[in-house]
């Protein structure tokens, strides 16, 4: 089977990884990729948002399976280009990744099917009065969501109701997001844990995947701005086996449902971003692909092989993997934490030669999947905010112990200006501890 993975992150390192793994693959292409994705496959050397070229090289080359990575080709419609020309490729179509591109969309999608979400309400360029008076009556924080894709930026959490009267003003006036701006959801805040879930679905049945935690801050203590995910490690404790359940039956079910009613049948990795609240588990966001770090941490500890597990969504019949999901009996835990540039989120520099990857390369469970790297001349360099992503996995043991392997393999790597948190993973043991009190508190 010939393959392509479309991206060039840590996401479709770790998609090409899964990928190199799986049994009868003769040829394993990436759609730009970057040198640690090249150690598994053949580059090529096409943006991801070029359709038409991704599509005529996987013609020419007749590929059987193109799996694509990020949101942007997704909303655009590469998954309906392919699908028009006949060929198998691994995604929603346009109208399905629907529910990432358009919160609207999803927001009124959920209250239609009633999936728990937060509360919430939209509006318009044109409605600047009526938005203003809601932001006066709801309750503080208040959150504003940017409709359109915003490359993880467009949530704010608003503090008091001038800050969100000011920024609602610069989305609708298409100061602070463009045109993602043009509709802004004004949504309750919830408070809980987060947790990511993917499940892989053919659009009827579906495999689950490690549920797993992001680290979306900066800094320690989720202190300091928003970024794209500056580590993660799976499974999240929070998910066990009842809450599993009740995500099943009350999002994941009725997500493809609805999507299969409306003619809109949903196909792909359905990422679903999870608010663990005392009410229950609550929608905070879809997303339409494989989320980064997440997918770093999650397919490590599939057990299955990656390309049956995508192909047979392709191609329906996902059913027969069910034993595939994961399930909270399983023991593996894998960490990892992403080393980012001097800067990042801001702007940050790049071009820094990265040294002492050589030690840990060939290192058992460990894994350094390159984010944004790239060669000049012979030396390897920084060329993104989010360098690499050095993952820790172990099959059996404690998170305890995952965490350790991990950041003694960071310790290992350098770059001038390099920067990560210290803390990837600890909710994770402040979650057994509080389950332990708790535990020995009713007992
Ligand atoms: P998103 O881009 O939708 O993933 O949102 C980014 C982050 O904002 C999420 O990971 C949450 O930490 C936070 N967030 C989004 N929506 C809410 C909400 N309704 N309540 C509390 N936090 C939220
Ligand atoms: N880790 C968040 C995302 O992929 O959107």
């Amino acid at each position: 089977m010939r393959v392509l993975v479309i991206g060039s992150g840590g996401r479709e390192h770790a998609l090409v990884w899964g990928l190199a793994r799986s049994a009868g693959i003769t040829r394993l292409c990436c759609a730009p990729g970057n040198p640690g994705i090249a150690r598994q496959a053949e580059l090529v050397p096409i943006a991801s948002t070029d359709l038409q070229a991704l599509l005529d090289f996987a013609r020419k080359e007749r590929i059987d399976l193109t799996v694509v990575g990020p949101e942007q080709p997704l909303a655009a419609g590469v998954v309906d280009l392919f699908l028009d020309h006949g060929l198998a490729v691994f995604g929603p179509t346009r109208r399905a990744a629907e529910l990432e591109w358009s919160k609207a969309f999803a927001k009124d999608f959920m209250s239609r099917y009633r999936i728990p979400t937060a509360s919430s309400r939209t509006f318009s360029r044109g409605q600047e009065a009526e938005a203003r008076d809601y932001v006066q009556q709801v309750a503080l924080p208040i959150v504003l969501k940017a409709d359109g894709l915003a490359a993880g930026k467009g949530v704010l959490i608003c503090r008091d109701r001038e800050e969100a009267t000011r920024e609602m003003l610069g989305m609708l006036g298409g100061g602070s997001f463009g045109q993602a701006g043009a509709r802004v959801v004004v949504e309750e805040f919830l408070a809980g844990e987060e947790a990511s879930v993917f499940a892989i679905t053919d659009g009827r049945e579906y495999v689950i995947l490690a549920p797993a935690q992001d680290h979306k801050r900066a800094l320690d203590n989720d202190e300091g701005k928003n970024t794209g995910g500056m580590g993660a490690y799976a499974p999240a404790p929070v998910v066990n086996a009842a809450l599993l359940h009740q995500v099943e039956e009350e999002i994941v079910r009725p997500t493809l449902a609805g999507m299969a009613a409306e003619g809109r049948p949903y196909s792909g990795c359905l990422y679903i971003g999870l608010m663990v609240t005392p009410a229950g588990p609550k929608v905070i966001e879809y997303n339409s692909r494989f989320g980064d770090p997440e997918t770093q941490v999650v397919l490590p500890l599939f057990a299955g092989d990656l390309a049956q597990l995508l192909l047979a969504a392709v191609r329906g019949g996902i059913g027969a993997y069910r034993g595939l999901s994961w399930s909270p009996q399983q023991h593996g835990t894998a960490v990892c934490v992403v080393l980012a540039s001097g800067g990042y989120p801001d702007a940050y520099a790049q071009g820094k030669v990265i040294t002492g990857l050589e030690r840990i390369e060939n290192q058992r469970g460990i894994v350094a999947f390159h984010a944004g790297t790239r060669l000049e001349g012979t030396a390897l360099v920084s060329s993104g905010g989010r360098v690499l992503g050095i993952t820790a996995v172990r099959s059996s043991g404690t998170i305890a112990e995952t965490i350790r392997d991990a950041y003694a393999a960071v310790a290992q790597v350098r770059f001038d200006g390099m920067h990560y948190r210290r803390d990837i993973g600890h909710r994770a043991l402040i979650y057994a501890i509080g389950s332990y009190i708790e535990g020995t508190a009713t007992s």
